[in-house]
């Protein structure tokens, strides 16, 4: 039993789900006296949270562990554990693949990690956890106080597209109480957080039931009304909204709700209604059409971005052009684009990844050149206009330059002090390129 504090170094991969699920972490461990730094060589214990979500996921986490593996060779005190989705998908087979490796724990079973940490023996848990309650009160704990925060409404994912390993990692949805959120999002608005990003595997389908159809409100859009009316929330934005559960009042919502941001990331995957059948995605590509062009016929200059799968199963030629087609048509600002890659215990994994590795890699750089052009020409529609700018923090390029962030999510630098963080400030756009915006806070 090992109970002496530790300084720990947490390393974080893949979503946003994961960069909460690292704060949470880090937050417990704090509260039982271990320190958190930020140099992985100044510490006792490597924590590294993992994603599987593609083989080239995995791969970067392996590399870290091995090359963190030599370390231990002269250090035999040294601890590195594999937290994280990929935890839960390989489970036993990270020791074989590292035996240095101490400790490797499952997205559900995260809570646990403080008695894990006071054993010295090897330890797995994966799967779901016997206390559900746990996770629940785990959510609402805290990290560091910022001006933007990630705030979990659910967990899981009752999807089962073909190519997601997702489910699998996380496991069914569970939603956490509405008077939870809200409580969070006030103990965080009382702290000086001005946004809050709402996240969920399928963030719109909270609660469980939809709307579509019987005009009534649904449980992810009451939530955003209560939030919408707490002090000092300035902003809320939320990730990621499924196609086939847009309904039309969460449509509304955008155009009633004063503080929820003109910005939607709606991933399409494909443009290919026969790809998308295949996926068993829900909808098609005339849905996403009707969805974007009712979200633009409601809020001015919304900005709409989208995941989307190049390469996927049996995707041909005449495939990849409809989804060029619709990324055009649907007037996407920005897409994330991903190689399709197959994940072990998936339904498209059994099938034969037939796309070649040369014909991914020039669909990708085709549809890449279309989103940086897309990208440009709508960043430069902002060049001579004044907007509201959430000031982050600095920008990486450090001295008196600051980073935030539009309304439509578009990242703006410009000249102003560290005093200025937190605050909206009007900023004067004095110039654009594809991925960010250059300005000048208004006198
Ligand atoms: N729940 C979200 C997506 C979560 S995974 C949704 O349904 O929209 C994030 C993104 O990773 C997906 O949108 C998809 O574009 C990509 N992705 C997931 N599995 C993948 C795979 N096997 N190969 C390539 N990209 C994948
Ligand atoms: Fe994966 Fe589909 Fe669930 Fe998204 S909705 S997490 S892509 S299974
Ligand atoms: Fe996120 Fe990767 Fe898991 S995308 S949910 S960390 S598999």
């Amino acid at each position: 039993m090992n109970t002496s504090a530790l300084k720990i170094f947490i390393g974080t991969y893949g979503c946003q789900m994961n960069e909460r699920d690292s704060e949470m972490i880090a937050a417990q461990l704090q509260q039982i006296g271990h320190a958190i730094v930020d140099r992985e060589e100044a510490a006792d214990v490597v924590i590294l949270n993992t994603c599987s979500v593609r083989r080239q996921s995995e791969i970067k986490a392996l590399g870290k562990s091995s090359h963190l593996a030599k370390r231990k060779r002269n250090d035999p005190n040294f601890r590195i554990g594999i937290v994280g989705c990929m935890a839960e998908s390989l489970g036993a087979e990270i020791f074989r693949l590292n035996p240095a490796i101490d400790f490797v724990i499952g997205p559900r079973r995260l809570h646990e990690l403080p008695a894990i940490l006071s054993d010295d023996g090897r330890r797995m848990l994966t799967g779901e956890s016997n206390a559900e309650s746990v996770q629940h009160d785990f959510n609402r704990r805290l990290g560091k106080s910022k001006c933007t925060a990630f705030l979990s409404i659910m967990s899981g994912c009752n999807m089962r597209c073909s190519y997601c390993i997702v489910p699998r990692t996380r496991g069914r949805e569970v939603y956490r109480p509405m008077a939870d959120i809200i409580g969070e999002a006030e103990f965080l608005a009382a702290n000086g957080t001005k946004e809050i990003t709402l996240l969920g595997q399928i963030v719109n389908n909270y609660g469980g039931r939809s709307a579509t159809g019987n005009g009534g409100t649904s449980p992810f859009v009451s939530l955003l009304e209560k939030l919408n009316e707490i002090d000092g929330i300035e902003r809320i934005r939320y990730l990621s909204p499924h196609p086939a559960y847009f309904t039309d009042d969460l449509i509304m919502a955008h155009k009633n709700l004063e503080k929820l941001c003109p910005s939607v990331h709606l991933p399409i995957q494909s443009g290919s209604n026969r790809v998308l059948r295949d996926m068993g995605r829900a909808y098609g590509r005339e849905d996403v059409l009707r969805i974007v062009e009712k979200l633009r016929a409601n809020v001015d200059g919304i900005g709409i971005s989208t995941d989307i799968i190049v390469g996927y199963v049996g995707e041909t030629d005449d495939e990849f052009r409809e989804t060029l087609s619709l990324f055009d048509d649907a007037g996407f600002n920005m897409a994330f684009v991903f190689k399709y890659s197959p994940r072990p215990g998936t339904r498209s994994a059994e099938m034969c990844d037939s796309v070649s590795e040369a014909e991914k890699d020039s669909r990708n750089a085709v549809l890449l050149l279309r989103v940086a052009e897309a990208s440009g020409r709508y960043n430069h529609r902002y060049v001579g206009k004044t907007v509201s700018v959430l000031v982050e923090g600095h920008a990486k390029r450090g001295g008196h330059i600051m980073c935030g962030r539009t309304g439509t999510h578009v990242k703006v630098l410009f000249p102003a002090s560290a005093g200025d963080i937190g605050k909206i400030l009007p900023v004067r756009i004095v110039g654009s390129a594809m991925a960010v915006l250059y300005g000048a806070v208004c006198e």
